[in-house]
């Protein structure tokens, strides 16, 4: 399986829980490494446009205003087959279809307040991954 990069979120209701450390050693625990991370407050301007795919849906206001409600964590995660692992990892969007075990299972509120972000495709990473770390990553990390 080829090693992939992408991008994950922390979203604010985990941070208010205090629950980085705990997800993130689920991705460390699951195989995958943290190659680049850093905390921010997302402006509207940003969430708008990191959400931009989704501006028609009906829920994109309430998506907009809960990720603009207090600080996130975003990271770039690396190993084999890293999309898809961080997906599983994950859970399912909404939580309450989430397997027992996941992030989404254990850390979210709702299918809005759902703990985590993950790209969902090699092209998303790149695009989402270049949005959050347009200075790029490093190349090698170990
Ligand atoms: S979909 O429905 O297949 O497009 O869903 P998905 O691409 O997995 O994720 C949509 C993102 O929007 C957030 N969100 C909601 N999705 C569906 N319904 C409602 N009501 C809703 N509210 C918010 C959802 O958490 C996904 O966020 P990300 O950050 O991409 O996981």
């Amino acid at each position: 399986m080829a090693v992939e990069r992408t991008l994950s979120i922390i979203k604010p209701n985990a941070v208010a829980k205090n629950a980085i450390g705990a997800i993130l050693s689920r991705f460390e625990q699951a195989g995958l490494r943290i190659v680049a991370a850093r905390m921010l407050h997302l402006s509207r301007e940003q969430a708008t446009a990191f959400y931009a795919v989704h501006r028609e849906r009906p829920f994109f206001a309430e998506l907009v205003e809960f990720m603009t409600s207090g600080p996130v964590t975003v990271q770039v995660l690396e190993g084999e087959g890293a999309i898809a692992l961080h997906r599983e990892v994950m859970g399912a969007t909404d939580p309450a279809k989430a397997a027992p075990g996941t992030i989404r299972a254990d850390f979210a509120d709702s299918l809005t307040e759902n703990a985590v972000h993950g790209s969902d495709s090699a092209e998303t990473a790149a695009a989402e991954i270049a949005f959050f770390f347009p200075e790029g990553v490093c190349e090698r990390t170990r």
